[in-house]
Order: C-alpha cells, then structure tokens, then sequence
C-alpha cells in the first residue's frame, strides 16, 4: 500500500495507522490522512471498550457479536474483540478498499482473523445484506464522519432483539444550536443554544433514534451518553416489540426554556403547553422534539464504570468522565451552570461549583456535577431557586 503508515499501540492492540505529522499540514488534521485514525479519541474507544463489557453483564449473554461497518483502520473493532472478554465475533467494513486492506492488516498483527471478519462495502448495503441472510449483531457501533442519520435504519435492522445501538455524532453544530437548518434536515429538530445545549444535542439525537426504532416496531431504552472532546456518543437498548415502541413515542417531547429567568422544563408530546414562562411570563423558546425520557440507565452506568475501573490501562481522563456520568446518571434532565447563577444575582462573580452543590444538599435536595460542563449542576431546582438558596 503506497501510504505512509507508522506502528502504534492503543489499549490491548498493536495498529498500524497513517503518519498523521507526514500527512497534516500546520495543524495535525486526522482527516486529511489517506486513511481515518484520530489518536485523540481513544478516550471515547476506551469508553466503548467499558460499554460494550457492561452490554454483555446488563443483558446476561455472553458470547456477543459486535458489528462496526465504518471502521477504517479498524482500531474501534479490533479492541471490542481484544479487550471485551464476552465478544465472540466482530464484523469491520469500510466502503475504502485502502481501509479494507489496512483493517485486513492490522486484524492479522493481533492475530485476530479467527475472530474478525472483514468487509469492503458499503455499509448500509452490508448491514441490510447480512440482516436479510439472518445474521443479527448484538452490538451495531455506527461510528462515521459528522452525522449518524443516514446509517440509524440499517443498523437496527441488523440488530437482534434487546440489541444494543451504539452511535457517534461529531456534528456538534447542528445538534448544540449554532445550525439550526442542519438540524432540521438531519434529525427533524429544532435545537436550543442555551447553557444546556450538549444535553439537548443528545437528546435530538435520541428522539431521532427512537422515532426510526418505533416505525420499524422497535422500542427503546438508553443506556450510557456521554460526551468525550468532540464526540457525543449514545448507546441503546433496542426491542423489537410494538408496545416498547409505543412507550418510547411517548417519551418523544419539546424543551421549553425562558431567556428572562432561565426557568426550563421538558414536557411529554408535541402539542405545546404554552410559550409564557410559568415564573416570570415572559416568552419562551421551544426546541425538539426530543427524547425527554432518562438518557442514562444508572445500572448499566455502574457497570460500565466497573469495567472501565478494573482495566487499569485505559486512560484516566476516561475513568473521570465514567465516574461523572455514574454521578449524574440518577440525575433530574437540564443542567444549569455557575454562569447563569451569577447572571442571575447581577454578581460579576460566579460561586463555586461545589459551594453550589453543597448549598442544594444542606436543603435536602439533589445536586452533582455534569460531565457535559465543568461549570455544570444537575439539580432538582430552577436557576431564581438556587440564587433564592444562595443569597
Ligand atoms: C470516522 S471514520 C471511522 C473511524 C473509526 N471507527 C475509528 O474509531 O477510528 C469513518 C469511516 O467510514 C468510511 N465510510 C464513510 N461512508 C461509508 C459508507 N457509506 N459505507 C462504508 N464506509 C463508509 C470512511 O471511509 C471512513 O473510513
Ligand atoms: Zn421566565
């Protein structure tokens, strides 16, 4: 293959992966490379490696099948089989034949051919071929450039009954509000720039999901969010049962929120209440619909975080963000940060994260960080109670 490539290591597997210093120009550009590998999201790969293990103990089955069909160098899904004691067989593709070559490679410097099966074609063309002869995945991880959208479908459709989706979104523009028009056309939602405007991201994506599930008569039911640099990733319980499906319409919403006051809430369907903040009056934006359903499971959270725990090579960055996301995974929806707080008292200050959350728990009510924001708090109070509480 006439690409530079160079030898690295990460987790449990050895890759070879394109020189990235030899292929950026000023800035180090993975994209630019002939062949995808960004070596600052191995925090999210080691996260996966968590996620997957805690699938297998959350659901009791243990020799799992894992498809991941835009795999490119193939690191994503040469790890599941490496690192995941539960996985049986793991299916990687690129539509790129120097990525199906190059996965085709380093499947063989692990040793790992027995176990991983590899494919160069399109992948939508793939998952629906493979699920039309009858061979389902318990795990699909759809994991492409920008948008997941086009590819959500397929990969249901190629997923067993209680399956788990696992799927990357870096088009972070859209979903955080700064696109709105792109959001429209990809996910059929409006987003909200607002201080919460990561969780509602995840949760347009959410709804989205959910609403291809219930057409196809699937249900579902979240399990582990989190989002890691550039990376949101959400991952799924999918049913194939039309009364699931019917459940998780119903958890399909719209987030109203008050500029004025800050006052937010989220409401079930999609006929809007009213626009008037129901503390101050004023006129309030609406964003959605979206998922307004827990986005975490906390036991499949706890798992996951035990398993990332006992694998003391992954990265501590990763073990920061798990225990975070365990924290806030029994937490009430829309967090609000120390910013608002201070625009709110007219303070040019801003308390204390932990001034804040000690203050909510003195009062007995529930309050932790937010892994989405260093300055966020997911709180059972409006933003006028908190400064109330602070004052
Ligand atoms: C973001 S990269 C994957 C990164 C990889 N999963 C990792 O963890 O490093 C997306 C890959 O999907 C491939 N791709 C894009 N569209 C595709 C399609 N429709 N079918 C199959 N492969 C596709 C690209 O060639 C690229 O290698
Ligand atoms: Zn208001």
């Amino acid at each position: 293959m006439n690409i530079k490539l160079v030898e690295i290591t990460e987790g449990k597997v050895k890759l070879k992966v394109p020189d990235i210093m030899f292929y950026s120009g000023e800035r180090l550009e993975p994209a630019w490379a002939p062949i995808f590998y960004n070596p600052r999201m191995r925090t999210v790969r080691d996260i996966d490696v968590a996620v997957v293990e805690a699938y297998s103990s959350f659901n009791n089955r243990n020799a799992i099948t894992v498809c991941e069909p835009l795999s490119a160098t193939g690191v994503r899904g040469l790890r599941y089989a490496a690192e995941v004691s539960t996985v049986e067989k793991v299916v990687i593709n690129d539509r790129a034949s120097k990525a199906y070559m190059l996965e085709r490679e380093n499947a063989e410097l692990n040793r790992l051919l027995g176990k991983v099966e590899i494919y160069n074609r399109e992948a939508r063309a793939l998952l629906l071929e493979l699920a039309e002869k009858g061979v389902k995945f318990d795990v699909v991880d759809i994991d492409p450039f920008g948008t997941p959208a086009p590819f959500i479908e397929a990969a249901l459709l190629a997923l067993k009954h209680r399956g788990m989706l696992c799927v990357t979104a870096t088009d972070l523009a859209p979903l955080f509000g700064a696109k709105t028009e792109a959001c429209k056309r990809k996910y059929f939602a409006i987003p909200l720039q607002t201080e919460f405007s990561k969780e509602v991201g995840a949760r347009i994506i959410l709804g989205f999901v959910a609403r291809q599930a219930a057409k196809l008569g699937f249900g579902m039911h979240p399990l582990f969010t989190a989002l890691v640099g550039h990376a949101l990733r959400l991952s799924v319980l999918v049913e194939r049962s039309r009364s699931k499906a019917r459940k998780s319409l119903n958890l399909i919403g719209l987030v109203r929120y008050c500029r004025k006051c800050f006052y937010r809430d989220l409401a079930e369907g999609l006929l809007l209440r009213s626009e008037e903040c129901p503390r101050c009056g004023a006129k309030m934006s609406v964003g959605g619909p979206l998922w307004v359903g827990p986005i975490w499971d906390p036991e499949f959270c706890r798992l996951a975080y035990e398993h990332y725990e006992e694998r003391e090579y992954l990265s501590s960055k990763g073990l920061k963000t798990m225990r975070t996301v365990l924290l806030e995974s029994r937490g009430p929806p829309l967090y609000t940060t120390v910013t608002v707080i201070a625009k709110l008292t007219g303070s040019g200050d801003e308390p204390s994260v932990e001034k804040v959350i000690e203050k909510v728990a003195e009062v007995g009510k529930y309050a932790t960080l937010t892994h989405f924001d260093s300055k966020g708090i997911r709180c059972d109070l409006q933003p006028l109670d908190l400064t109330e509480l602070l004052k």
